[in-house]
């Protein structure tokens, strides 16, 4: 199998590139509305929502910053399959206008518009990245009553088109390959994620761009693609930024596709893309060495084999998971790779 990566420059919310039901999961991270860092890109998108700012009203400006979101999520979806998932990182904001401090619970707002697109809300993850600062609590100090908590969470927001999934047989090899350990079962699907730093990647001396990227950690996007699709799927994230999703995707063998405003970040992805091999391998290899210790550490034999390496799994669904390493990256057109894979640590006969 090989799988694709493909970049459009342009608005999300005309995503005329992308058919229609063609889309088999969504991981993306929107600019957060009433974030200081977006409120040019949003008086660009939306000009209402700097005008609102400047007459005071910052309540009118959150509501015109999600209109605009909104044509993005419309347009997620359409082109979602049914039983598709959607996954959005989102963070709330506060922000003190006129004197009022107040907290924008942008979370909430994205529940609201994307269900009204016909989108399920299934239960989502709470993303806590706790911070050390010595700074980080605002308001009077020791004293009641004005004092503000602190924000250390993101939501992960997840979403379902229409009914559950149904796979094709001739895809059983693909899903059953994609299983995921017990143990990451128990890790990934719990409801607070305290285990993922914030944005640590990267941008190989792009430091001009560091602080407009807002990149995700590469472990939030290959979590969630490993959770919420198979091998071979297309993943698609609106908001690609420079690419991590898309870089995930690859490493975990699923085509993806992007739409992005900003063309300075696609320089940032393709020196990223040429290391992809490597990181795939590392990966790789991390995931079996802890599963390995999570057998040494449980000291009960398990009841089932996988068929590809020489170790125990705990449930028969685990037996035929292969982890693959990118093998080649092939540039295609501008903004547009394949990619080639070949199996982690598996003698190539096994596959006869
Ligand atoms: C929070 S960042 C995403 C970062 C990304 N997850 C990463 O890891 O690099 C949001 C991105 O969305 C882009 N963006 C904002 N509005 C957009 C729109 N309407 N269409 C396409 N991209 C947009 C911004 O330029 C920015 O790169």
């Amino acid at each position: 199998m090989t799988t694709t990566t493909q970049l459009h420059i342009g608005n999300a919310a005309q995503m005329k590139a992308i058919d229609d039901a063609s889309v088999d999961l969504i991981v993306t991270s929107p600019p957060y509305p009433m974030i200081e860092m977006w409120d040019d890109l949003f008086a660009e998108w939306v000009p209402e929502s700097k005008q609102a700012m400047t007459d005071g009203d910052p309540d009118a400006a959150f509501n015109v910053m999600h209109q605009a979101l909104d044509a993005v999520w419309a347009e997620c979806a359409r082109v979602l399959r049914t039983g598709g998932i959607c996954c959005i990182n989102m963070g709330d904001a506060t922000r003190t206008t006129g004197g009022t401090f107040q907290l924008y619970p942008n979370h909430a707002r994205t529940v609201q518009d994307v269900t009204a697109h016909g989108l399920h809300q299934l239960p989502g993850i709470l993303w806590r990245k706790s911070t050390n600062k010595p700074n980080k609590f605002m308001g009077s100090g020791m004293i009641p009553p004005n004092a503000y908590v602190t924000l250390e969470h993101e939501h992960i927001l997840i979403f379902r088109k229409e009914a559950k999934r149904t796979v094709k047989p001739e895809r059983r090899s693909d899903r059953y390959e994609s299983a995921y350990f017990w143990e990451e079962r128990n890790r990934w699907f719990s409801d607070v994620w305290t285990d993922l730093r914030g944005a640590a990647q990267s941008l190989n001396g792009h430091t001009d761009l560091r602080s407009r990227s807002a990149a995700f950690p590469m472990a939030l996007p290959l979590r969630l693609i490993n959770m919420y699709s198979i091998a071979g799927d297309t993943v698609l994230d609106p908001f690609w930024g420079t690419g991590t999703t898309s870089l995930a995707a690859a490493m975990l063998r699923r085509n993806s596709v992007g739409y992005e405003l900003e063309p300075g970040f696609a320089a940032v992805f393709e020196d990223a893309v040429h290391t992809l091999s490597e990181r795939s391998h590392r990966y790789n290899a991390a995931r079996i060495k802890r599963h390995r210790r999570f057998l040494r550490e449980r000291d009960t034999p398990c009841k089932h084999t996988n068929t590809f390496y020489d170790f125990g799994v705990i449930t028969k669904q685990e037996t035929e998971l292969v982890l693959y390493d990118v093998d080649a990256v092939h540039p295609v057109a501008p903004g547009s790779y394949e990619f080639a894979y070949q199996p982690h640590g598996v003698q190539t006969e096994a596959f006869a």
